[in-house]
């Protein structure tokens, strides 16, 4: 039962939740570092990683999972652009802009955010960059800023002819970039984490949170609330964002960001401060959704000259009255999308998070069944399931749920990759 003792260990250490990864995945690591260290048996080996920390480094860098792309997701990049032109730039404050990604891998998110902001005319002398993981290996990576095709899969490669000088099979990012990010080793679940410094007015903390168990991810975006300032915006991948509803933040306005501010944020001002605790006040809900699919199914009554495309508007309307807190027309109007169109698991996801912020919680998790059961890798569905399941303190259910959540983005990853690579 060693191998019970050290995900044990990792989940303390770095908040990594074994199931969500893949319990198989851990062990294969834990196998390979014990070969190479010349271990027969498990529990000389356990006892040698509890005893040195360097060990455990090196445990922790054999699970990881680096995978980060530029621009991973660009509409979070596009609502940061649009904050820094209309929240910041036009209040001409008087201080630096404060920016952290955490976790930053292998460098592609913090110079991403760079990018945004030279092409935004934003002068380099007033903004501070910070870039923190856990990985020393990444950093190594981040800081000699050599990339190769993975990590442009983006559609849209103006940027690369911009910023990028070929080196071989490779692009070499240009040194001024390089020069406008800060990196260092720091680990989310230190008690000391970021002690000490000014609160931030950016947090970019993406596709982390989703190998944590609930009590990391609370604790998590917890201790990064306290580090944000009281105007300012925060980032979290698209099936983080039902975290940040449970933590009392407010989605912004721009769909699909997965940005989110604190619901009671004051005007902004010139001084930096401290960031307080984020106060819930009312209930949100998450309108950033992925564009919708075209329903699944034309039901009965579908003799409408409608054809299922039509009914795209209809979504987006549903969303505008949730995103307006108008949450009972937008129930309405999902359930006769339901009605004249039969099932899509598209309008049952949403209904369920409408259902959810009304306070419907068996309902909800009936409309996320549903979308699942029509679309067995709807992830944003299974990962509201998670959070159900987080709530109902059924563990196991939560875990198999986030790692079916996990695994379905991965094909997503993969099929939108196989695409690309079709394009060339
Ligand atoms: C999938 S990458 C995400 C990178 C980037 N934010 C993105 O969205 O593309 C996950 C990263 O989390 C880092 N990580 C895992 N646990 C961590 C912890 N406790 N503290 C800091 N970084 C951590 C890993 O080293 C890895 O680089």
């Amino acid at each position: 039962m060693f191998i019970v003792e050290i995900e044990e260990l990792l989940r303390n250490a770095m908040g990594l939740d074994a199931a969500s990864l893949g319990r198989e995945t851990v062990r294969q690591a834990v196998r390979i570092r014990l070969e190479q260290c010349g271990f027969q048996d498990g529990i000389d080996y356990l006892e040698h990683v509890r005893q040195s920390p360097e060990e455990l480094q090196l445990l922790i860098e054999a699970v990881v999972v680096p995978e980060t792309w530029f621009f991973r997701h660009i509409e979070a990049f596009q609502a940061f652009a649009d904050w820094v032109q209309t929240e910041w730039m036009s209040a001409q404050r008087a201080r630096m802009l404060r920016i952290l990604s955490v976790p930053c891998s292998t460098g592609e998110e913090p110079y991403s955010i760079a990018m945004v902001l030279l092409d935004s005319g934003f002068p380099a002398a007033q903004f501070r960059l910070d870039a923190i993981d856990i990985s020393r290996t990444s950093l190594a990576h981040a800081s000699h800023a050599v990339y190769r095709d993975n990590s442009f899969r983006s559609t849209d490669f103006t940027f690369r002819d911009r910023y990028f000088s070929r080196e071989g099979g490779a692009f070499r990012l240009a040194a001024p970039v390089r020069k406008l990010v800060h990196f260092r080793q720091g680990n989310l679940l230190a008690p000391d984490f970021n002690i000490g410094g000014d609160a931030y007015d950016v947090i970019f903390c993406r596709n982390v949170l989703i190998y944590f168990d609930a009590e990391k991810q609370k604790e998590t975006v917890s201790v990064l609330g306290r580090l944000l300032d009281p105007a300012g915006v925060f980032f979290v991948g698209p099936a983080e964002g039902c975290l940040m509803i449970d933590a009392g933040f407010a989605p912004m306005k721009q769909r699909m960001s997965f940005g989110f501010l604190k619901r009671s944020s004051p005007p902004a001002s010139a001084a930096p401060h401290k960031a307080e605790a984020p106060k819930r006040k009312h209930r949100v809900i998450p309108v950033s959704q992925p564009v919708p699919r075209p329903m699944t199914k034309p039901s009965s009554t579908a003799g409408s000259t409608r054809g299922n495309i039509a009914t795209v508007p209809d979504l987006a309307k549903a969303r505008e009255l949730a995103d307006a807190g108008q949450l009972s027309d937008a129930h309405d109007v999902c359930e006769s999308l339901l009605r004249t169109f039969g099932n899509s698991a598209e309008v049952y996801a949403l209904l369920g998070i409408v259902q959810d912020a009304m306070g419907r919680i068996h309902e909800a998790e009936e409309s996320y069944r549903r979308a699942i059961y029509l679309d067995p890798g709807h992830h944003q569905a299974l990962a509201h399931l998670a959070v159900i399941a987080d709530r109902k303190h059924d563990t196991a259910t939560a875990r198999r749920l986030r790692e079916r959540a996990r695994r379905a983005e991965k094909r997503q990853i993969f099929t939108v990759q196989a695409k690309e690579n079709d394009r060339w």
